[in-house]
């Protein structure tokens, strides 16, 4: 049975009329019904913190002089999602800063791992490329590309970080789409600036690019930061959004992020519950994820992420789902 977009007129009119409770209930009857009760799991390594750019609100910017920064060798990398392939993981998401590596190298990288291992799911998010290299990337083999537009206000983007262009952003997201990667995008709830009108807009350009994959997740302000006395929206706020991003997208993966999990020790299990089915358990090295700081106190920092995945299968039985070890590609995107 195809399950349709709820209309924009509607989402709107919820967002600002219906209790929170009653959204949180139609987002999931659409996600019982599109992914039912299942959870698919990434791998996520955060493979460097090196990053060119300098948005304000997070902590690896490249003017935060106090972050030690890392690159993880080839070696490593391998051996991290070999540890992970191991568990039973079966979609590996890699992510750094901006211009922490060429396409070329990328490239060379995910070929390797395509050639030991060619049915597992490979995914960047490694910030902006021209068209032309990620050609070389899809060539390559990367299957999926995560790439936030972090707000969908050019003026407020424009502020964040530091005159970039919005449409900079889009148009590298329109390329994704156009050059057939499984497109993720995403936006983070409650940043400085943000009024309803612009919340609303996040969730309306999500529908316009009908994205297969949407993070989302509540700012944090980080204390070496221009954004470190930013106010702290509750958790609830991410929550709501979750629900009505449900009901803007039914197809789409949409992961219960780390920071959701960091704001509130059930922030994770409050987005399963209002219609995310997605988790990403953070296998870096201890020693790497110490460095990779894009808010304060994030959790699940000393452990190997291993360890999470029992600790998440009991997180998502509390609320009534299980773990999938499937690829568990976007039903958007299989469409
Ligand atoms: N460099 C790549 C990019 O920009 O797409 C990927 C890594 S980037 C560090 C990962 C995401 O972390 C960003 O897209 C942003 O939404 C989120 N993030 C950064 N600082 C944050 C903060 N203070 N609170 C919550 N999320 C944050
Ligand atoms: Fe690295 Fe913004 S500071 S992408």
């Amino acid at each position: 049975m195809f399950i349709s977009e709820t209309p924009f007129e509607e989402i709107e009119y919820l967002y600002y009329n219906v209790p929170i409770e009653e959204i949180i209930k139609k987002a999931t009857q659409v996600c019982d019904k599109t992914y039912g009760n299942k959870v698919y799991l990434r791998g996520l390594i955060e493979f460097s913190n090196i990053c060119f750019m300098d948005c304000k609100y997070c902590g690896i910017r490249r003017s935060n002089t106090k972050v030690e920064r890392y690159r993880m060798s080839e070696v490593d990398i391998l051996a991290t999602i070999a540890s992970g392939i191991e568990v039973g993981l079966k979609t590996f998401v890699l992510q750094s800063g901006e211009n922490a590596y060429r396409a070329l190298e990328l490239a060379s990288l995910v070929e390797k791992i395509k050639s030991k291992w060619s049915d597992i799911a490979v995914t960047l998010s490694c910030g902006y490329f021209k068209k032309e290299e990620l050609k070389i990337l899809k060539k390559a083999g990367v299957d999926r590309y995560l790439f936030r537009f972090e707000v969908a206000d050019e003026n407020l983007y424009s502020f964040l970080k530091n005159g970039e262009k919005l449409s900079k952003r889009l148009e590298m997201l329109n390329n994704l789409k156009e050059l057939d990667f499984e497109t993720g995008s995403g936006f983070m709830v409650g940043l400085p600036g943000e009024t309803d009108e612009i919340l609303l807009k996040n969730l309306r350009l999500c529908r316009d690019f009908q994205f297969d994959m949407v993070g989302i997740g509540p700012f944090i302000p980080h204390p070496d930061t221009p954004l470190k006395d930013a106010r702290q929206f509750s958790i609830e706020r991410t929550i709501k959004v979750t629900a009505l991003l449900r009901l803007t997208l039914p197809y789409a993966n949409i992961p219960a992020t780390t920071a959701a999990g960091t704001l509130d020790p059930s922030g994770r299990e409050k987005m399963l519950k209002a219609g995310a089915n997605v988790l990403m358990p953070n296998i870096t090295p201890p020693l790497n994820k110490k460095k990779y700081l894009l808010y304060p106190e994030k959790i699940c920092i000393d452990e190997s992420g291993l360890e999470c995945i029992g600790c998440m299968s009991l997180r998502v039985k509390s609320v009534g789902k299980v773990l999938s070890f499937e690829r568990g590609d976007s039903i958007s995107y299989v469409k």
